[in-house]
């Protein structure tokens, strides 16, 4: 990768927003290039950045800390935010920030509950669910937010479906998401509402209340749904909690849904910028495939997630601190030249594509991600077979995050005219 900017690595603000709402390639392949593993300077005047931390953006480094869990602990918060609170408290925190042994339990039982045929089988009804969600737009001429029309809609009722929330509900979980994901702190305490804003931890606050509902209705009369087995999964005689039932619901709430979202938008915007690209796969579906795994590097919704230093040791050539912050910037990761050829080139035919969209390995390793890519596969299939010559025909407006790199405002018209 040439780098011709002209920047100073320490004047790179990895917390700054408007870094992610531009293009913050520039910025992640001078990092990459000249300080690859760069010690990010707290500063104090920034809420989400008065914690300082190493920032790594090369592809070997992040797969190095991702698949060394005894080195790079979970435990102590995976968000770049501003409190650092151990999380390996068993009884409380989701899956995500919790280390062995009680993260092999809980992904255990949540895995149990979420099992590989369930999505195998879920193929029909997703196909289902994409055709519903694009025949509610068809008879659309004028332009529209293709992010809150079609992009939002499908992954919402899927996993709605899965958890067992009434479609006449749904609306409920994409207003509670929505109000979590304009955020940069995923460490925050949602009983105190400390790290979050007022309105998030609210709609957490609605969700869990809704989730005590369904409970109370499912713990006479269980239902085929992920809440019932939730309920009654087992190991060696061991269920979840109470809370650690309401963590799974909403990682799995808000894990398979923005993100789902956020690459059907950014594949959308990749195809309308490469229509040669994607004359090919409307000619040839069957590279919708390769076509996802191209468009999960290429959006890289996930933009970073944390590790905490459980003892003193070395990443390159940098000295790292019992209890430094590491955060692994997988954006960066995937336009690594070292590992892509012309990383900057979207290339649906682009193989190998050993992108980490889903993590860099190891035992945190994305648990949805056959859902997402079978979801992604079926949405692209039937997008472009009855609109293969949809326009995107406004500027995007980008999520207010450093955390998920999305698109929150995509104007689309479906028909060329
Ligand atoms: C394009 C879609 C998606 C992307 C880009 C994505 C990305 C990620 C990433 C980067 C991680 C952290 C990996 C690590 O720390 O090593 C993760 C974890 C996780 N994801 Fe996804 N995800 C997606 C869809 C989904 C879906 C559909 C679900 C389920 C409904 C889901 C559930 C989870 C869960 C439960 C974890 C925590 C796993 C653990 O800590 O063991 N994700 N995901």
């Amino acid at each position: 990768m040439t780098d011709t900017h002209t920047f100073d690595v320490n004047e790179i603000d990895l917390t700054d927003i408007g870094l992610w709402t531009s293009d913050p390639h520039p910025a992640l392949h001078h990092l990459r290039e000249h300080d690859p593993v760069h010690w990010h300077e707290a500063d104090p005047k920034n809420p989400f950045a008065n914690h300082s931390f190493w920032a790594l953006t090369r592809h070997s480094d992040i797969v190095h800390v991702s698949r060394h869990p005894e080195l790079f602990s979970s435990a102590h918060g995976v968000g770049s935010g501003t409190l650092d609170v151990p999380t390996n408290n068993f009884d409380t925190f989701a899956m995500l920030e919790v280390d062995d042994p009680y993260h092999a339990w809980m992904r255990g039982l949540v895995s149990a509950a979420f099992t590989a045929k369930l999505v195998r089988e879920s193929e029909p009804y997703i196909r289902e669910i994409a055709v519903e969600v694009l025949d509610e737009v068809a008879g659309r001429r004028d332009p529209f937010n293709f992010v809150h029309e079609v992009s939002a809609k499908v992954p919402i009722r899927v996993i709605g479906d899965i958890l067992g929330v009434p479609r006449s509900d749904q609306h409920l979980l994409t207003e509670w998401t929505d109000a979590t994901a304009d955020l940069d702190d995923l460490t925050v305490d949602f009983e105190k509402g400390t790290g979050h804003s007022a309105k998030a931890a609210a709609a957490v606050q609605e969700m869990f209340a809704y989730l005590e509902r369904m409970q109370q209705l499912r713990a006479d009369s269980p239902t085929e749904d992920l809440v019932s087995k939730l309920m009654g999964a087992e190991i060696e005689g061991e269920r979840l909690n109470w809370q650690q039932q309401r963590e799974s619901f909403f990682i799995l709430a808000t894990a398979g849904n923005e993100t789902t979202r956020n690459t059907t938008t950014a594949g959308v915007r990749a195809l309308a910028e490469h229509p040669d690209q994607r004359r090919e796969l409307v000619e040839n579906p069957k590279l919708i495939k390769n076509a996802v795994e191209e468009m999960l590097r290429w959006g890289t919704v996930v933009s970073h997630f944390r590790r905490t230093a459980t003892q003193d040791t070395v990443i390159g050539d940098k000295r790292i601190a019992e209890g430094d912050w590491v955060i692994m910037y997988y954006s960066a990761a995937n336009r690594d030249p070292s590992v892509f050829t012309d990383p900057d080139r979207f290339d649906i035919h682009r193989q190998p594509n050993e992108h980490l969209a889903f993590g860099g390995g190891g035992p945190h390793f994305c648990l949805g991600a056959p859902l997402a890519r079978l979801q992604l596969r079926i949405v692209f299939e039937e997008l472009l077979q009855r609109f293969p010559d949809y326009r995107v025909v406004g500027d995007a407006a980008f999520n207010q995050s450093t955390f998920f790199h999305g698109i929150k405002n995509l104007p689309v018209q479906l028909y060329a005219e």
